[in-house]
């Protein structure tokens, strides 16, 4: 007899919900600084998880401009463009959920990270790699370049008409909701430091808020570049 499948065993609930261990647990720390130890560990490990699928969306749609020359996927590609925009969004609402860390327990426990911080996470390096940034392009917007010129057409005149362009609008527009959400995300990181470590020294050794401010940048320039003529263009036109 086969065993049945229930959700404990197929979300393998027992190992996920085994690994979140307050370092302070062990200490003579107060039940409120280990709660909330557990509430930073979580809202990191969620944001880890999250990372997992936007990185495996935004990889697929890489794959969908490299070895495609027409739009016969473009559809799927919005699909996952937008919710690799919406999973951006939510990100930010996590760490915005963070502002409820009480500053006395973070400074009680933060004694326990040693040098473990963010700046070491691989997912976002990914992210960071495939998105790029204000100064560099990276994979996402130089694939989806090439696949926009091997099927005849260029990015400005897509951008130009707009509506109009149907399926590569959408893709322009979804590409802009994952360079917001990325960029949300960067200030409501720094907002969130602020709040509950001033200027103080990040773990991982950099200055903390300020370094962050002046690392914090906007991808997919071009596109952007292409909205402001945009604006040009239609105040000629009625003027
Ligand atoms: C109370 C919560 C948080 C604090 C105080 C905090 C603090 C910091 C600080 C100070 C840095 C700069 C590097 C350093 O010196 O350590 C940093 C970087 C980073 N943190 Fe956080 N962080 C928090 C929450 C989060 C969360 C929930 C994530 C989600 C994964 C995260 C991901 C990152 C990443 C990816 C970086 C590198 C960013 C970059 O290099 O542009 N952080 N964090």
């Amino acid at each position: 007899m086969t065993d049945e499948l229930k959700y404990q065993n197929y979300l393998e609930l027992d190992t996920l919900l085994s690994l979140q261990n307050p370092r302070s647990a062990g200490s003579a720390a107060m039940k409120s600084t280990v709660l909330s130890e557990q509430f930073f560990i979580i809202a990191h490990q969620a944001s880890e998880l999250w990372l997992t699928q936007i990185i495996a969306d935004l990889e697929a749609a890489i794959d969908t401009f490299t070895t495609t020359d027409d739009t016969s996927n473009a559809e799927w590609i919005v699909d996952l463009l937008q919710r690799a925009g919406e999973l951006m969004r939510l990100l930010s609402t996590q760490l915005t959920a963070l502002d409820r860390l009480p500053l006395r327990d973070f400074a009680m426990f933060r004694q326990y990270l040693g040098t473990a911080s963010g700046a070491q996470s691989k997912q976002f390096h990914r992210l960071a790699h495939l998105i790029g940034n204000a100064e560099q392009d990276g994979p996402l917007y130089e694939s989806f370049v090439a696949w926009v010129a091997r099927s005849g057409h260029t990015i400005s005149d897509l951008a130009r008409r707009g509506i109009e362009a149907d399926v590569y609008y959408r893709i322009i527009e979804a590409l802009l909701d994952v360079g917001n959400g990325y960029w949300r995300w960067q200030v409501s990181h720094i907002s969130l430091i602020t709040r509950v470590m001033g200027n103080h020294a990040g773990t991982g050794g950099t200055s903390g808020a300020n370094y962050l401010i002046s690392h914090c940048t906007l991808p997919f320039a071009e596109l952007r570049d292409l909205r402001s003529q945009a604006h040009i263009g239609l105040s000629v036109a009625t003027s």
